[in-house]
Formats: structure tokens, C-alpha cells, sequence
């Protein structure tokens, strides 16, 4: 069973464990590991972290599962902002699955929380930027996502980010 709660500043820690197990794996084929760590570290430092939630508006959740034991188990993250540039959608910052517990509902459990909280507000679209060559285009695919446009944005030290922007009415 998957369940759904919000993150707050103490959660950071974990949030930052499970990227740090999930981005290798998701990027090496994709990205230099230099750009990988450097990635990490201007999304993922506490400071960033807190400069996204404090200043930016973006706001976490986290996925658990309830493993054999019957204890919880923090699987995932995912991050959103409402009303995004004053428009009525909402944006998808993040969202990463543990490698193993890939496949088991989490990501479209995020999604479908995403999509409520959002709906709540009055937006009517959600949208994200995903790597061109991530197979989780498909994922995204499979749950009513459509490509809208490319973006290549640079991101410092001589960094780029490659990705398609999708979007879903909601
Ligand atoms: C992409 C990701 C968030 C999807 O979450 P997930 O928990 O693995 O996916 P779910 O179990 O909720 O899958 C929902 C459906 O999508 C399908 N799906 C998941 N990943 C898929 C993929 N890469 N390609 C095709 N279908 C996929 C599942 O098979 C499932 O279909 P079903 O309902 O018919 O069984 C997750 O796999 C992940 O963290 N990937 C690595 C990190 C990443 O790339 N994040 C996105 C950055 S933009």
C-alpha cells in the first residue's frame, strides 16, 4: 500500500538519500557524472532545498510503502508549485523513485496527489521538464502527458539541460 504526506524541512535529509540513490542510475547513461554531481548539488543542498520551499514556492511530498513488517518506508519524493507564473497551472519539479520500489504505484500515486492539490486551486494544466532522452517520457506518456515544446537551458559551468516540456490538462 502506497501513502501520500507532505514533507516539511525535516524531511530534507531523506529527500536527499533517495536522490542521491536514484540520480546515477536514472542519468548515467544521459549525463556526465560531472554534471550529475553537479546537478545534485545546486538542487539538492539544504540550502537549495530551502531556497525552493522558503522562497520559491515549491512544495514536497513524499511516498511511503508499507513493507512486510508493517512499518513505513520512505520510497519517493516529488515537488510541485501551484499557480505557476501567476497562470493557472502547475509546475512538476521533481519526482524520483527509489530503484528498486520503481514500478510499484508510487510515481502515479505523486501524480494523482499533485493533480488534486492542484485542481483545489484552480489550476487546469500540469507540466514538467524531462530529460529528451529519459525513459520516463513514456511514463508520462502513459498517464495522459503530451510534449508541447523543447527547451535547452543552461545551467552554469558550462551545462545544459536537454529536455522536452510536457504538459496534461487536468
Ligand atoms: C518515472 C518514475 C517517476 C515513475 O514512477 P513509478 O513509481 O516507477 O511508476 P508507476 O509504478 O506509478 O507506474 C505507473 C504506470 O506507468 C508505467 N511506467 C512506469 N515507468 C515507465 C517507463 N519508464 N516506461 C513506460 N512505462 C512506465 C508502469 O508500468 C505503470 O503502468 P501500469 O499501470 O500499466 O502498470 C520512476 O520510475 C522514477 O523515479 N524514475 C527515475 C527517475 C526519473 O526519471 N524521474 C523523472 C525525472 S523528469
Amino acid at each position: 500500500m502506497i501513502h501520500i504526506r507532505n514533507a516539511s524541512e525535516a524531511d530534507f535529509p531523506i529527500i536527499q538519500e533517495i536522490a542521491q540513490k536514484t540520480w546515477p542510475k536514472t542519468f548515467s547513461a544521459i549525463l556526465s557524472p560531472g554534471q550529475i554531481s553537479y546537478m545534485l548539488d545546486i538542487m539538492y543542498s539544504t540550502d537549495s532545498l530551502k531556497n525552493q520551499t522558503i522562497h520559491n514556492g515549491h512544495r514536497f511530498l513524499l511516498a511511503y510503502l508499507q513493507d512486510s513488517s508493517r512499518s513505513d518506508v520512505c520510497i519517493g519524493y516529488a515537488s510541485y508549485q501551484l499557480n505557476y507564473s501567476g497562470e493557472k497551472r502547475t509546475k512538476i519539479h521533481k519526482i524520483y523513485i527509489l530503484p528498486k520500489h520503481q514500478g510499484e504505484g508510487a510515481g502515479v500515486a505523486l501524480i494523482n496527489r499533485i493533480e488534486e492539490i492542484a485542481v483545489s486551486v484552480g489550476d487546469n494544466h500540469v507540466f514538467l521538464n524531462v530529460n529528451k532522452s529519459n525513459p520516463a517520457i513514456n511514463f508520462y506518456e502513459k498517464i495522459g502527458f503530451g510534449i508541447i515544446k523543447e527547451e535547452k537551458i543552461p545551467i552554469g559551468n558550462r551545462f545544459f539541460m536537454d529536455d522536452y516540456v510536457m504538459q496534461k490538462s487536468i
